[in-house]
């Protein structure tokens, strides 16, 4: 049997720069129609001229794949309006960081008040440019997203006109709460739909799993299959794939982030084929997204097989999960 997904979209992901860049991006383009690329660069994205810089490197990089990468700014409450307007067309959306929760993101939002926000997210709510967040408190790590849920619902309920994107959701509370604001939508990633906190760290400690925001429990990892498996329209796939080097993973201040960006689709659709819902696939890993960000993708058919696949030890020099591991499916052909 073949399984054929149509553009699919990875809603977010980072693809570092430089020689990383190089190697990870043709990984994401030969197999997606598009990406919506983070900004946590070092320093990270906050001008127009970088954003047309880095989008060129990033197609560059992407060699001669029918790929579009959707970019993004960092947010920075100093934005003017004057600014957004010139920098719109070139966006799909803009990233909001709290300061220091993950890799890069030193230069974030501290303290989220709503007085220095307002005048950036009134700008952004007129202008029509989407939200993304990574929303965890400086709290205990297992309770960051449950207590960031306050801040989501005092954004979503003071600016009902901006689209709020709750970045690699993780909790059941995370879910819930995407039904309770029409303004909020969310991304879900592939490994947080496959671990949870035992994976992790309950043996030998895996630092290739490790990642921001840390998997959790059973429960929140079967209330995210839960809307992602029907295809809950305000719901996409976004990989979260963050790549490391080898170095930096397999150390002491390990860094956070899992590489899952090559074979993401092959384990999409063993997940999805194991709980007898393939056929919402296509709306988690394309559908959906178009819609929530209203955008044109290029036209891409992948065509996966049943058939036995070696995760490879590495890319370059990062490790990517399932390392040396038997996965079920394929990428059969790309056309
Ligand atoms: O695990 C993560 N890695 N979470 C993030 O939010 C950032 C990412 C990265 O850039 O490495
Ligand atoms: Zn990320």
């Amino acid at each position: 049997m073949s399984i054929i997904l149509n553009s699919p979209l990875d809603m977010h992901l980072h693809l570092r720069d430089g020689d990383m860049l190089k190697v990870v991006a043709p990984l994401s383009a030969t197999s997606f129609s598009g990406a919506v690329i983070m900004p946590n660069l070092i320093p990270p994205i906050t001008t127009k001229d970088e954003l047309i810089a880095y989008r060129k490197r990033v197609i560059d990089a992407s060699k001669d794949s029918a790929f579009t990468p959707y970019m993004t700014l960092f947010f920075k409450s100093t934005y003017s309006k004057e600014f957004l307007t010139q920098v719109k067309d070139e966006i799909s959306a803009i990233k909001l960081y709290p300061a220091g929760i993950t890799t890069n993101s030193d230069g974030g939002v501290s303290g989220f008040n709503i007085d220095e926000l307002k005048d950036t997210l009134n700008s952004m709510s007129e202008l029509n440019i989407p939200l993304a967040i990574h929303g965890e408190t400086n709290g205990f790590v297992m309770d960051r997203e449950a207590e960031f849920i306050s801040i989501y619902e005092m954004l979503a309920s003071n600016f009902p006109n901006l689209k709020i994107i709750m970045e690699h959701i993780t909790t059941k509370e995370s879910v819930a709460l995407l039904d309770r604001y029409d303004n909020l939508y969310a991304t879900i990633t592939l490994h947080h739909l496959l671990i949870t906190l035992d994976d992790v760290a309950g043996g030998m400690l895996q630092p290739h799993l490790f990642c921001k925001p840390i998997a959790k429990r059973v429960e929140d990892r079967e209330a995210l299959r839960e809307v992602a498996f029907k295809g809950h329209p305000k719901v996409m796939f976004g990989s979260d794939s963050a790549p490391h080097p080898q170095h930096a993973k397999e150390a002491s201040f390990c860094s956070a982030g899992v590489f899952t960006a090559p074979i993401a689709l092959q384990l999409l659709t063993e997940l999805f084929i194991e709980n007898s819902n393939l056929d919402n696939l296509q709306k988690f890993i394309s559908t959906n997204g178009q819609n929530i960000y209203n955008i044109k993708v290029p036209k891409k058919r992948v065509i996966l097989e049943e058939k036995s696949f070696i995760v490879p030890k590495k890319y370059g020099d990062v490790v990517p999960i399932y390392a040396g591991e038997e996965i079920r499916y394929t990428i059969k052909e790309i056309k």
